[in-house]
């Protein structure tokens, strides 16, 4: 099973990760669009692990208090173009507590440094190879749980089933 903990995205985060996809298409980007319904935050991606009531468990010992971030940048890894925020240390917080958990309990998952992104679209093509630079709001989400994620592939793309979340301290 291929599982992921990620934090799902508040409806104004959403409209402006929405309003963005817009902008790029209407600039004649192509490439593979995130559906509304898959838009999300990774916390920590786990990978190939059969145990999702281990990681569950393991994610459920996160102890943390509800905050706020900010998205209001676009970013760019090669071809995948994505949704950024604005600095928080309480997001860097909660993800060392998610990758202590999951160490705690011997469940494996990517080491790569985090870098916080919502991502638009992969495999982005710009029209006369020249990159699009699109206007770009500010949104608020509150993060006020995470949830364990399982992903697999469906006719027409990705599948995200959320098996189960977190909830932050009242
Ligand atoms: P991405 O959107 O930048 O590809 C499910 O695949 C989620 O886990 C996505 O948000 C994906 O990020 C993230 N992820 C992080 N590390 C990954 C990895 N090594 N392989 C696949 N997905 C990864």
């Amino acid at each position: 099973m291929r599982l992921f903990a990620a934090v799902p995205l508040g409806e104004e985060a959403r409209e402006l990760c929405l309003g963005a996809q817009s902008a790029y298409r209407r600039h004649n980007v192509r490439g593979n669009y995130t559906p509304p319904e898959n838009l999300h935050l990774t916390l920590a991606f786990i990978g190939e692990f059969g145990d999702p009531d281990a990681a569950l468990e393991a994610l459920s010992e996160v102890d943390f208090a509800p905050f706020t971030l900010t998205l209001d940048r676009p970013g760019r890894f090669d071809d995948l173009l994505w949704a950024g925020f604005a600095d928080s240390p309480a997001l860097e917080e909660l993800v060392r507590k998610v990758r202590r958990a999951l160490a705690g309990a011997g469940i494996p998952f990517d080491r790569k440094r985090f870098r916080a992104h919502v991502t638009l679209l992969r495999r982005a093509e710009f029209p006369a190879g020249k990159d699009v630079s699109v206007e770009f709001g500010r949104a608020e989400t509150t993060v006020d749980r995470f949830c364990l994620m399982l992903s697999t592939r469906g006719r027409n793309g990705m599948i995200y089933t959320e098996l189960g979340s977190v909830e932050a301290r009242r």
